[in-house]
């Protein structure tokens, strides 16, 4: 019995010294957290889709102004953006300045926005920076430092002022006199022709008088009708440079009446449009300085960057040409606008 008692004594010590010698000697780990589930790939890449842009036109006043609004909705179409907010401003700040805050209020994707007149755009380009939505400015200029806006889009005014006075300075080598019909004054598009048309026009062709016609054929008629009763055509004047075609067919209207015939005199124009065009094959202008106004798809491609948070251009400038009279019949039936 006493064998048997110490028999069981000595197995169980050696099982207790076992599993003594099997114990971990550390403290156990600190159970594993469960691994947080990786983040799910940014497949957030916006597409054209996912966009809607607002385009708060600055009105109807031209052929360049209607072309312009159509390679907007055309394009939209085209790519198949979710929306388009267009609105026409009908050439008035206060309307353009609204409706740039209606589409703040709407949350838009990306504002395009062609400027009527290149000053008072600083507080609400600043609510559009405050809310998170770029601005793209297209066409004509703003004043605004470039830091309130993502990019400009549209045409060198200053070339294409310069650009007429080259004509006027082949046209007229012993000099003379020319009149200005100027587009909306305090705008992008007038105050870059002129400066431009001053900085390279020769210094024996004097500019007798400068007057907006407002970009408008029908504004243009009665400036040139009061042109015609201050200046004799051909003895105080021999040219005219006319800020875009639209204001060129109202004075040809004004200067037809007054009996003034094609080729009377040098007139440059300013678009490239199919009224121009005809103005050349009629001889009325001696050249047509481009100006395109089909700006949709530049405009979609940069606000789908900006809406992936993609770097652009600040400045994209349209490559542009001089039209003349000797190609103007062939090119006509083939302009789109
Ligand atoms: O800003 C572009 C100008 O505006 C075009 O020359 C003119 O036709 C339009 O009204």
């Amino acid at each position: 019995m006493k064998t048997s008692v110490m028999g069981v004594l000595v197995v169980v010590f050696v099982i207790l010294t076992l599993i003594a010698g099997c114990a971990p000697v550390a403290a156990p780990a600190p159970a594993q957290q469960p691994q947080a589930a990786a983040p799910a790939a940014a497949t957030t890449t916006k597409t054209y889709a996912d966009m809607t842009l607002c385009y708060p036109q600055l009105g109807a006043e031209s052929d360049w102004r209607t072309a312009n609004t159509a390679s907007i909705k055309e394009t939209a179409e085209k790519l198949g953006i979710k929306q388009l907010v267009f609105s026409d401003a009908q050439q008035k700040q206060e309307n353009q300045i609204a409706a740039v805050r209606a589409c703040i209020q709407q949350k838009v994707d990306v504002i395009a926005l062609p400027p009527v007149v290149e000053d008072g755009w600083d507080a609400v380009l600043n609510e559009a920076k405050m809310a998170g939505i770029p601005v793209i400015i297209v066409d004509r200029s703003v004043s605004a430092d470039p830091s309130m806006y993502a990019a400009h889009i549209g045409s060198d005014m200053v070339l294409e002022g310069e650009r007429a006075a080259e004509e006027f300075n082949k046209m007229l080598p012993d000099g003379g006199a020319v009149l200005e019909l100027s587009g909306t004054t305090g705008s992008g598009a007038a105050v870059g022709r002129a400066e431009g048309f001053r900085n390279k026009l020769n210094s024996n062709i004097t500019i007798l008088d400068s007057q907006t016609g407002n970009f408008t054929r029908a504004e243009a008629v009665p400036v040139m009708q009061a042109f015609l009763k201050k200046y004799k055509p051909g003895e105080d004047f021999q040219g005219i440079f006319i800020h875009n075609d639209d204001m060129g067919i109202g004075a040809i209207e004004a200067l037809k009446a007054a009996g003034v015939k094609p080729g009377d005199l040098k007139i440059v124009s300013v678009d490239g449009t199919r009224g121009g065009f005809q103005a050349m094959v009629d001889g009325w202008f001696q050249a047509d300085v481009e100006c395109n106004p089909l700006l949709g798809p530049q405009v979609y491609e940069m606000a789908l960057k900006l809406m992936n948070g993609e770097p652009v251009e600040r400045e994209t400038l349209t490559n542009e040409t001089v039209y003349y009279p000797d190609k103007a019949a062939e090119l006509l039936p083939s302009r789109q606008y």
